[in-house]
């Protein structure tokens, strides 16, 4: 960061001990967020892409549910900012000789971590380890709840795309029911002043207002088109439907997309399931398709709530 970079950075506050969900963040908190996200996205282009900001800081990364961008990206955010990286997973871990989740949060706690990012299958998974924990715990996904930096990054990456978030209209596309990625993006998106549809099977989606069921009329005034794969591994009971069924009715294909706004662009948190809900011509277009920016901004995004949450120590 340059000094005047510095300068303005510095003054941004985020008065929160945990960062556990959209629903406890102001529309200032959000600004704060992506403003000094935006920072560094600067300085993960430059050539010299590290600062030593949390330099002597250790992140324990407890991802105990499978994870790519999230678990990368959060380690990749922590050493950019000079700071150290422990990860664990529920393999290999003595979560499988039988201790408990609680048990095993304790020891962590008592190992003094910095910060604590965590991911788990069970909703409030985070709120317990915020609970347990003195360190800050930032949520990298619980259950069907909350994936709160994913709705930041998603902001980002329409901020910095239409120069704005208020007066957008958004479609959210799939298994609605069983997204955290949907809930925390329609929490997010809505408190920011955008307008957010749901779509999805009948048997996929909330009782909620804003829904459609029909994939070509419910994108009709579209800006952005967010698809989401179908979260098999929450499924409760078999669907009605076959996955090419499912692609005929609401897989994302470049015909399917004109019924959207012209110029609308097309998100996906990943992984993406490629002929299931989204074709691969969309997914790889580079005029249509945001999904490999959303990665980018992960990283940086991640970085301004590790930056925020750990200033009591610096
Ligand atoms: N979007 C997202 O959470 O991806 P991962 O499961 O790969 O972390």
């Amino acid at each position: 960061m340059s000094n005047a970079i510095k300068k303005v950075a510095s003054k941004m506050t985020f008065p929160h001990k945990d960062f556990l969900g959209i629903d406890a963040l102001t529309t200032g908190d959000i600004q704060t967020v992506l403003d000094l996200a935006e920072y560094y996205v600067t300085q993960n282009r430059r050539k010299s892409q590290t600062n030593a900001l949390l330099k002597g800081l250790v992140l324990v990364n407890l991802f105990l549910e499978n994870s790519t961008r999230t678990r990368l990206s959060f380690e990749m955010a922590a050493k950019r900012l000079g700071a150290e990286v422990v990860n664990m997973t529920a393999e290999g871990s003595s979560l499988k000789k039988g201790e408990s989740f609680t048990d095993t949060l304790r020891a962590i706690n008592a190992m003094l971590p910095d910060i604590l990012v965590i991911r788990h299958s069970e909703e409030k998974s985070a709120q317990h380890a915020a609970d347990i924990l003195d360190c800050p715990v930032i949520n990298g996904g619980d259950g069907t709840r909350e994936h709160p930096t994913q709705a930041l990054l998603d902001a980002l990456t329409l901020r910095r795309h239409f120069g704005k978030l208020e007066g957008l209209s958004i479609a959210i596309c799939g298994d609605i029911l069983h997204s955290r990625v949907a809930h925390s993006n329609a929490d997010l998106l809505t408190k920011m002043g955008a307008q957010v549809r749901l779509i999805g099977p009948p048997e996929l989606l909330p009782s909620a207002p804003h829904t459609s069921t029909d994939m070509d009329s419910g994108l009709k005034g579209m800006d952005a088109v967010m698809v989401l794969r179908i979260q098999k591994e929450r499924l409760q009971k078999k669907l009605s439907f076959t996955e090419d069924e499912y692609f005929n009715a609401y897989g994302l294909t470049a015909a399917r997309l004109k019924n959207a706004n012209t110029n609308a662009v097309v998100l996906h948190p990943g992984p993406m399931n490629r002929g299931v809900e989204i074709d691969a011509s969309v997914a790889d277009d580079p005029k249509l398709s945001l999904i490999t920016t959303q990665v980018e901004m992960g990283v940086a995004v991640r970085m301004a709530c590790l930056d925020l949450l750990t200033r009591h120590k610096r």
